[in-house]
């Protein structure tokens, strides 16, 4: 297989969730960030779930020991040249994501592939501001990335067939189940999650039932491992409201138009976890 080293741009709470899968599977990894502070606090974040594992007796010491020496954090976006394939899990914000896509493009060698973690914005867009677009790809992980097992390999029309197999390669060596699809905004996953997410909002907001009912409803009547309000919560609502704009723009369905009560939850700063407070208050454990 071509890819040996990894590497992550952004290390938050995606970033951060790549980086150590990668290097878990045995991958030397380089993440990057913008600044010291953030990069600490990435690493940090998943010294503490690999930690976390070890407590939880899911992870043998010497493991982790491992996939710390495999990782490595840099502010300097150079070092990511010798990479044979880097995942961009940096903020979703287009222009951003040309910047990035085009620096990493000039530094990379023409055989690296370059692919964007990205949830909703066009993988078809990012690999026009290369020069390589049949070496870019959508790799789309969920959140927790350590713990969740699906990855969507999202190929555009010009994605080289070479570049799926050993992308979908590389994705298996993680220990994770690729699901190929097209480049639609919101792939397979958030196309289904999403106009679900907004409806438990809407039915919140024209009272059908308590937040606990419809999470409680939902999680033992489907078996869902959370309910959808405690999941927007989780995935942030800010992103639930991006993604949801971005879908409506594309799609024009109102099943994508993101309810009132989201919009104002978002302005008012109630995100979610992130935030302390969304549907939930999340300063108790559990949320309450
Ligand atoms: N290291 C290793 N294993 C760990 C760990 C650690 N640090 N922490 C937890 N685990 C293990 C636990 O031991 C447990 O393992 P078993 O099942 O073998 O017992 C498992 O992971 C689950 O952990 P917990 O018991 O602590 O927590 P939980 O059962 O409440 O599950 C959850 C937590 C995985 C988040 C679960 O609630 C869940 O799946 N929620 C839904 C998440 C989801 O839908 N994510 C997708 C969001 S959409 C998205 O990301 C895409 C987008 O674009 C918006």
């Amino acid at each position: 297989m071509a890819i040996r080293k990894v590497g992550v741009v952004g290390c938050g709470l995606m970033g951060s969730g790549i980086a150590q899968v990668s290097a878990q599977a045995g991958f030397p990894t380089i993440v990057r960030e913008v600044s010291a502070n953030a990069l600490e606090k990435g690493l940090g974040s998943i010294r503490a779930f690999l930690q976390g594992g070890v407590d939880k007796g899911k992870l043998a010491a010497a493991d982790m020991e491992k996939a710390l020496a495999n990782l490595s954090g840099t502010t300097d976006f150079a070092a990511l040249a010798d990479c044979d394939l880097v995942v961009e899990a940096a903020t979703e914000n287009l222009s951003l994501k040309r910047e990035l896509f085009s620096s990493l493009d000039s530094r990379c060698a023409p055989s690296a592939i370059l692919a964007s973690n990205t949830s909703s914005l066009s993988i078809t867009e990012m690999a026009s501001f290369t020069k390589r677009p049949g070496r870019v790809i959508g790799l789309h992980f969920f959140n927790p990335v350590p713990l969740m097992k699906l990855v969507e390999v999202v190929r555009t029309v010009s994605t080289d067939d070479a570049v799926l197999a050993e992308v979908n390669g590389w994705v298996k060596g993680l220990g994770k189940t690729a699901v190929n699809c097209g480049d639609s905004t919101g792939f397979v996953v958030n196309r289904l999650l999403i106009p679900y997410m907004l409806d438990a909002v809407r039915v919140f907001e024209q009272g059908l039932a308590s937040r606990d009912d419809i999470d409680n409803a939902m999680k033992l009547g489907c078996g869902y491992p959370m309910g959808p309000l405690l999941l927007g919560d989780y995935v942030g609502l800010d992103t639930t409201y991006s993604i949801s704009e971005i879908m409506f723009d594309e799609f024009k369905e109102p099943r994508f138009a993101a309810p009132p009560l989201l919009k104002r939850m978002v302005l008012a700063g109630l995100h979610g976890r992130k935030t302390g407070r969304g549907f939930y208050d999340w300063s108790t454990n559990p949320p309450s």
